[in-house]
């Protein structure tokens, strides 16, 4: 028989924990699979006596370090303690013992995924993060390999389900920001400090994973313009569902010809968009390839069980020794440029607080032209004592133009405020695949 895969988790948590269930529930056809056993030899935590759902063998917790690096036997390495520090320095230190890495950690290899390949490349080990972006959605390894004769031109998803779980009960039930995310929090779908959630950070750097795979050169998170959900009033998603549509915090990465355009917002959807009924905790991802045309990969962005699926995709490829079938994405000098925010180009949604008086949509509209953005629907939601709240859905123009039409607009004597801007979604969902044509030219 085989040797075996012997692996050391750093981590034993909600993933760390349900990784070395499974491989026990699933040992024979993990084996199969795999061309040779896996088996778990160690995990390290901070606490080994902590009380925990479940119970492994004695021994097996530790919270020495060397203890699992120093062991000849463990091949690889499961990080699974999320964070940059110890993490960063525990996958450093496994790859430069030759020890091959899989990691969830989508905060560590946004930031240093570079590094990291290169060190793993040069000490002849393997470094794999299919779960760090949608959990136990399958989407790296298809971009990286299946897709690799196409030419990908976006990737576009919800890809944090705390923060979808949140807008779909603002919009559902008309709660508040606070309410909604007090409300995840108590059903263990938010964490108690949610900023990186919230304010977006998580899905830009799930993102700028998968921009960099989708597109073949390395995106840093920093250079994701990113804004989450902390400002969304009920109101407007009361408001996007009148006009027929549906807000969900998207991430956008367009490869243009001049750079990279990548940006994380809340986004008006058509409610007839799959995104639209992408609810809960759920993820979706679409990447758009020529000649493939439009593919939507959907499921659980989270959970112990669904992101252990993904980890032990990854061991497999590990203990069967395969190599991705693509270069890694280029990075530092070689890498394209991203694009700057300004360079966003999108559709506007704007309510105003302004006078209830005569001239005061004339004057708005001016504005708008003057910085060569065309109105497509002006709607008068409420009036009453004098005040009137309005809402303008402009057709695409350019972030640097809505940025100066909106300082003109504040300085109206007519407006009172601007209380919203969102963005719709950059989407081409429905469009046929470009080449809709076999190489006879006859139809595919
Ligand atoms: N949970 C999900 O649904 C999900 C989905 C996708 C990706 N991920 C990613 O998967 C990773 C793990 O998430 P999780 O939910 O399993 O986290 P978790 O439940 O908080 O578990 C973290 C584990 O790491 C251990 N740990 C933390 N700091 C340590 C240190 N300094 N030294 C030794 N051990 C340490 C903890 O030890 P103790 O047990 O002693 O506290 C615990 O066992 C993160 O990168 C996360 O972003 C999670």
């Amino acid at each position: 028989m085989a040797e075996p895969l012997v692996v050391a988790l750093l981590g034993f948590g909600n993933v760390g924990s349900s990784v070395w269930q499974l491989i026990e529930e699933r040992s024979r056809r993990l084996g199969w699979a795999a061309g040779r056993p896996i088996t778990v030899r160690r995990a390290l935590v901070r606490d080994p006596g902590k009380p925990r759902p479940v119970t492994p063998p004695p021994g097996f917790l530790t919270t020495d370090l060397d203890e699992v690096l120093s062991d000849p036997a463990v091949e690889a390495v499961v990080e699974l303690m999320g964070g940059l520090e110890p993490a960063d320095t525990y996958v450093r230190r496994a790859l430069s013992a030759g020890k091959s890495v899989v990691t969830a950690n989508k905060e560590l290899i946004s930031r240093d995924g570079p590094e990291l390949l290169r060190l793993a490349r040069e000490h002849g080990a393997q470094l794999r993060f299919e779960a760090s972006v949608g959990a136990g959605i399958p989407i790296i390894r298809p971009i990286e390999e299946m897709l690799v004769a196409n030419r990908i031109t976006r990737v576009t998803g919800i890809l944090n389900g705390t923060t979808n779980y949140i807008v779909s009960r603002m919009a559902s039930a008309g709660a508040t920001f606070r309410e909604a995310l007090a409300e995840a929090q108590e059903l263990g779908y938010a964490e108690p400090d949610p900023s990186d959630d919230v304010e977006g950070r998580d899905t830009a750097r799930k993102l700028a994973i998968l921009a960099s795979y989708a597109f073949g050169s390395w995106v840093s998170p920093d250079s994701v313009y990113t804004e989450g959900i902390t400002a969304l009033d009920p109101v407007d998603l009361g408001y996007a569902a009148q006009l027929g549509y549906a807000v969900r915090l998207v991430g956008t990465a367009i490869h243009r010809e001049a750079g990279i355009e990548a940006r994380v917002h809340p986004a008006l959807v058509p409610q007839d968009h799959p995104l639209a009924s992408v609810r809960g905790p759920a993820n979706a991802i679409f990447v758009e390839g020529d000649p493939v045309g439009e593919l939507m990969f959907y499921g659980l962005g989270a959970g112990g069980y669904a992101t252990a699926s993904a980890i032990l995709g990854d061991l497999v490829q590990v203990a069967r020794g395969s190599r991705p079938w693509r270069p890694e994405p280029r990075s530092g000098a070689e890498a394209a440029p991203v694009l700057p925010a300004d360079a966003i180009h999108s559709a506007y949604y704007l309510r105003l607080e302004v006078a209830d008086s005569p001239g005061t949509l004339a004057a708005l509209a001016g504005a708008m032209a003057r910085h060569g953005i065309s109105l497509r629907q002006v709607l008068q939601m409420r009036a009453q004592e004098g005040r009137a709240e309005v809402v303008f859905v402009t057709h695409p123009a350019g972030e640097a133009e809505m940025r100066q039409a909106r300082k003109e607009i504040e300085a109206l004597p007519s407006v009172h405020r601007v209380a919203s801007l969102l963005r719709y979604h950059d989407g081409t969902h429905g469009n046929p695949p470009r080449r809709s044509t076999g190489p006879s030219g006859t139809s595919a």
